[in-house]
C-alpha cells in the first residue's frame, strides 16, 4: 500500500527515524489523498513534519552524557536550574522561554489553587523546567511529543529529577487526543503549530481534554525573529477561541517573548 510505502520511506531518514509513526501516517494520508504520487506525497509530507516539528530542532543533545551531569548535580538546585536551561536551548521554543523563566510559571501559578494533576502536550523539551514549577514533587506529571528519542530521555530526567510520578509519553495529539483528566493542561505556544499540519487539529485537541484549568501560550515572534509583533495576531486568535468555546473566565499574561492566557475550563 503506497501509505505503508510513505511512513517506511519517511522513517528511514536521519531526520525523522524518531518521530511518531501515527504523526507520519496522519500526514502522509493527507498528501496522499491529494493525488500526489508517491515521491511528491514523501517530499510534501517531510515539508510538513518539518514545519510542525522538525524545525524546532535546535541542536543534537547527547542524552547519556546529559543524564550523567543531570545526576551530578541532582542535589544542588542552582547546578540542576543551570544544567536545564543549557539544555532547553536545544528546542528553539523551549528557548524562547528562558529570559522569562523565573517569572513565567510563579506568576501564573499564583493565580492557581494547588495543582495535583499536570499534562503538558506538545511539550518540546519543557519537562526540563520542572525545577522552576511551582508544585509538590509528587503530583502526577504526563508530558507528550512526537519525538521517541528526546522523550525517552525526558522520562529519564523527571527521574533524575526526583519527579516520582513523572510520565513522558510519544503521542501525536491529534491522532490520540489526551482525555485523561487533570488540573492543568499546559499548551504551550503549540495550537498555531498544530493548525499548520491540519485545520481542524485545535477542536480535536480541545474537545478531548478534560481539565479544571488551560495555559494557552503564543509566541510574540516567528521562528528566528522574522516577524515581530505576531502578538496581536494571536491575541485576536485566542479571543476567537475563547467566544467558540465559552470560555468566559480567563487570566491574560504578556511576557517578553510569550503571550499567555491562564483559562477555568471547567471540566472534571
Ligand atoms: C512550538 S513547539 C512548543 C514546545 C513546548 N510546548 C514549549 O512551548 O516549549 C511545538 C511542539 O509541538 C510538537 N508537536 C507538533 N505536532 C505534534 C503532535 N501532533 N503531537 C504532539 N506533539 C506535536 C513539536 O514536536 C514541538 O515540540
Amino acid at each position: 500500500m503506497e501509505l505503508d510505502k510513505l511512513v517506511d520511506a519517511i522513517l528511514i531518514s536521519a531526520k525523522y527515524r524518531h518521530i511518531s509513526p501515527d504523526l507520519v501516517r496522519r500526514v502522509g494520508a493527507v498528501e496522499l489523498a491529494k493525488g500526489r504520487k508517491l515521491k511528491e506525497a514523501v517530499k510534501a509530507t517531510k515539508n510538513k513534519l518539518h514545519q510542525v516539528g522538525g524545525a524546532y530542532q535546535a541542536g543534537a543533545i547527547d542524552f547519556d552524557r546529559a543524564l550523567v551531569e543531570m545526576a551530578a548535580v541532582a542535589d544542588d538546585p542552582d547546578g540542576l536550574r543551570q544544567l536545564c536551561r543549557e539544555l532547553m536551548q536545544r528546542h528553539a521554543s523551549t528557548r524562547e522561554r528562558l529570559p522569562i523563566l523565573d517569572e513565567f510559571y510563579s506568576t501564573i501559578f499564583a493565580h492557581l489553587p494547588p495543582i495535583q494533576s499536570l499534562m503538558d502536550v506538545a511539550c518540546g523539551l519543557n519537562p526540563l523546567a520542572w525545577p522552576w514549577l511551582p508544585v509538590e514533587q509528587t503530583i502526577e506529571y504526563v508530558a507528550y511529543d512526537i519525538y521517541a528519542d528526546s522523550i525517552g530521555f525526558l522520562q529519564q530526567a523527571l527521574g533524575v529529577m526526583r519527579v516520582v510520578n513523572g510520565r513522558c509519553q510519544t503521542r501525536d495529539i491529534i491522532a490520540h487526543p489526551p482525555t485523561e483528566p487533570v488540573d492543568l493542561v499546559l499548551i504551550l505556544k503549540t495550537l498555531p503549530c498544530l493548525e499548520l499540519g491540519e485545520k481542524t487539529a485545535v477542536s480535536t485537541l480541545l474537545d478531548g481534554l478534560n481539565s479544571r484549568y488551560l495555559l494557552i501560550s503564543y509566541p510574540v515572534q516567528t521562528l528566528g525573529g522574522r516577524r515581530k509583533g505576531l502578538g496581536a495576531t494571536y491575541e485576536q486568535q485566542f479571543q476567537a477561541l475563547a467566544a467558540e468555546r465559552g470560555w468566559q473566565q480567563y487570566h491574560r499574561f504578556e511576557f517578553a517573548t510569550e503571550l499567555a492566557f491562564l483559562v477555568v475550563n471547567g471540566r472534571n
